[in-house]
């Protein structure tokens, strides 16, 4: 099924293009609307839904095309149709500049729109492709780094990976995942979402989530414990199934609660990832988070402990650590106050801010530690640097 918006400067030719659509065979469902290509901004959320927008606008030229460039570079996903009476050179060039990828000189062909959209659709759910991998961060005490480190595995897969993300915020306190990343409130939160969870669909998704960056949307916490407690594992439960297929890669923060609500999101997990530190009070807490881990029936596969703020001269070194768990520590991460904080105030990831700490470094690793199959595809100095294999460890070594 392909989710099809079209903008048609004519009431004439509109039908005509809807009629061979339909000829083609491909499921699709349609949204349309009445107006040339100049007018595409107004309709922009509905477009950001979509995966085809088709313009027909028999005026059309080279100058007309600024709202289609927006549109793409906003929605990488989105394939782009232009249809237009004699589309001249100059047209042509600029549409393959902003990315358009199909030209149609009215009155095309029904075989070529088929043959547009068969390809569209294969592009869309490639046989065999995998549904976008979801990795939950817990953690048994606040003050552990999940949101932090969520955040950054996010802004790291999306950026440097250029992988379409989402970020969930599950935790059932004060939800501050939005806060690391924008600076303007959520227009919308998951607890809107779930309000409204019978009348689920692509359009009314993408209107409460808020998107931070072109490859990365966040779906914001509910921001207060009791709206929290309201959420049902039965509406997550859509929401996951939707998302899987909507993202290459689905984080979910979910804090500190162990609820029926975080356990569905648990269970749905490919992964989890348990972040402690170096204190008792975490190791107690980790311990028995790991208890109820493998009550649940997790595989001890299925979960990674990953040691923030980690320090070599702790009195809780790995080897006790790793006992009194019972697990393997699969990645550690060092404290890094100072970019932290600024990339706190700045209300900028680290993974961009300071992207060669080596706090920024050890994230991006632990991100193609949960998402192996990214792994390699990573942009940047950095990305070249690990692609080639050099000395950069692939965790820091106890003692470093
Ligand atoms: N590796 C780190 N180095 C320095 N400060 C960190 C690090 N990880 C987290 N912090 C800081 O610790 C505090 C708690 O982090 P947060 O991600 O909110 O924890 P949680 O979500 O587990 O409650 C924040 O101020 C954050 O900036
Ligand atoms: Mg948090």
């Amino acid at each position: 099924m392909i989710d099809i918006f079209l903008i048609s400067s004519s009431a004439e030719r509109a039908p005509q293009i809807v009629a061979r659509l339909q000829q083609s065979g491909v499921a699709y469902r349609l949204r349309s609307a009445r107006g040339t290509a100049r007018q595409l901004r107004t309709h922009a959320r509905a477009i950001r839904s979509a995966d085809l927008l088709i313009v027909e606008d028999s005026e059309l030229n080279a100058r007309d095309l600024d709202g289609v460039e927006e549109v793409l570079a906003c929605t990488p996903a989105l394939h782009c149709m232009l249809v237009t009476a004699e589309p001249s050179t100059a047209l042509l060039g600029a549409a393959l500049r902003v990315g358009v990828r199909h030209v149609f000189a009215w009155p095309f062909d029904a075989d070529e729109i088929a043959l547009a959209l068969a390809q569209i659709e294969v592009r869309k759910n490639p046989p065999g492709r995998r549904a976008g991998r979801v990795v939950s961060l817990a953690s048994s005490k606040g003050g552990s780094g999940t949101t932090l480190i969520a955040v950054n595995l996010a802004y790291s897969l999306a950026t440097l990976n250029n992988r379409r993300v989402l970020l969930i915020d599950l935790s059932q306190q004060f939800a501050d995942a939005s806060l690391l990343m924008a600076d303007r409130p959520p227009p919308t939160t998951l607890a809107d979402l779930c309000s409204q969870i019978d009348r689920l669909d692509a359009e009314l998704f993408e209107s409460c989530v808020m998107r931070v960056h072109a490859n990365l949307d966040v779906l914001a916490g509910a921001g207060d414990p009791l709206k929290a407690a309201e959420l049902q594992p039965a509406q997550l439960e859509r929401i996951l199934a939707l998302v899987r297929e909507r993202y290459d890669a689905v984080l979910i923060d979910v804090g500190q609660s162990l609820n029926p609500l975080t356990i569905l999101a648990l269970d749905r997990s490919d992964m989890i990832c348990m972040v402690v530190r170096q204190s008792p009070l975490y190791l107690h807490g980790g311990r028995r988070m790991l208890d109820i881990f493998r009550e649940l029936g997790y595989p001890a596969s299925k979960v990674r402990v990953v040691v923030n703020q980690y320090d070599k001269s702790a009195p809780i070194n790995l080897p006790t650590l790793e006992q009194t768990l019972g697990a393997r520590v699969a990645h550690q991460l060092p404290r890094d106050d100072q970019q932290a904080s600024e990339a706190l105030s700045r209300g900028v990831p680290l993974v961009t801010s300071a992207h060669d700490s080596i706090l920024a470094q050890g994230i991006s690793l632990l991100a193609d530690m949960l998402w192996p199959a990214f792994a390699g595809s990573r942009k940047g100095v950095f990305g070249r640097l690990f692609a080639t294999q050099t000395t950069l460890p692939p965790r820091l070594k106890p003692g470093h």
